[in-house]
């Protein structure tokens, strides 16, 4: 899987959204010490320079080294790469002990994990009782009236080559496990939803297609996703406008949880 991510880790860096402050700042509110954050498939770091801000360290880490090489470069954040099945030893060596993170933040990259294996990781290594984790996706952007039917055709023409794990980002994490106490003044974990917000031009929304894992199996299988007549069609959607610059919104999906007590 990290192959997929590998091969587009320039346009991904490019052009991906970052996350608005609001859900920062939520997640701040509810993470009583401000001193360790573990942000795991950091990617090219679009989540941990926004906690650099926030939290004393961050830890990113992934499990592709392309990515990481795109990573702004922050006094207060560590990147290392890991193995996608994480040992314990790995874990202490790279990340931290036992109940010595006050918070694990997963940015548009829980469904590619199996994820008994990483919850109890995440169990072992979170403060207890406050330790927090927040895990978020953003779903299919939208722009205008005029170009968002058009988009909306092509992204269900794209589905056979995304992988089933994207089921979960398409239904906004409501059906992602998650087994973790309601934070304190929440009667439940989510999802919270949040909006993320980018001026592309064409050029640059057609880059951040080329970043999709679904482009990139589409391509391994001999089949070009955009074609001269997705071009065309995407083209007059767009239209002018300032510059052709346009924003696109991202509806993000937060889960979060306390550790609690007890392992679940
Ligand atoms: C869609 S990207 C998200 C990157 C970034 N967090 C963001 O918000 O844009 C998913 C990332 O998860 C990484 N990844 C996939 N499986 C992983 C695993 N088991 N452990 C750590 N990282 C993993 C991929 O290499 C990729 O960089």
């Amino acid at each position: 899987m990290a192959n997929l991510f590998l091969k587009q880790a320039k346009q991904y860096s490019l052009t991906r959204p970052g996350y608005p402050q609001q859900l920062f700042d939520f997640i701040a509110s509810k993470t009583p010490v401000h001193d360790v954050v573990w942000d795991v498939g950091t990617g090219s770091g679009q989540a941990a320079a926004s906690l650099a801000s926030i939290y004393k360290s961050v830890i990113g880490t992934d499990t592709s080294k392309k990515q990481l090489e795109f990573a702004p470069d922050l006094p207060n954040v560590r990147y290392e790469l890991t193995s996608p099945n994480i040992s314990r030893s790995e874990l202490e060596e790279k990340i931290g002990t036992e109940s010595s993170i006050d918070l694990v933040t997963v940015a548009q990259a829980l469904h590619w994990f199996d994820h008994d294996t990483f919850y109890n990781q995440v169990k072992w290594i979170l403060k207890k009782p406050s330790g927090v984790i927040a895990a978020w996706c953003y779903t299919t952007p939208k722009i205008d009236d005029r170009f968002d039917p058009v988009f909306r055709k092509f992204y269900s023409e794209s589905k056979p080559y995304w992988d089933l794990v994207r089921g979960l980002v398409d239904e906004r994490y409501t059906s992602v496990k998650f087994p973790f106490d309601p934070v304190d003044g929440c009667d439940h974990t989510g999802p919270f939803e949040f909006e993320s917000e980018k001026l592309m031009d064409l050029g640059e929304f057609l880059t951040y297609i080329r970043s999709w894992s679904a482009y990139q199996t589409a391509k391994e299988k001999g089949v070009e996703l955009l074609n001269d007549g997705v071009i065309g069609e995407f083209t007059n959607a767009w239209g002018g406008g300032e510059n052709g610059r346009k924003r696109v919104t991202y509806p993000v999906y937060l889960r979060i949880g306390k550790v609690g007590d007890s392992l679940k």
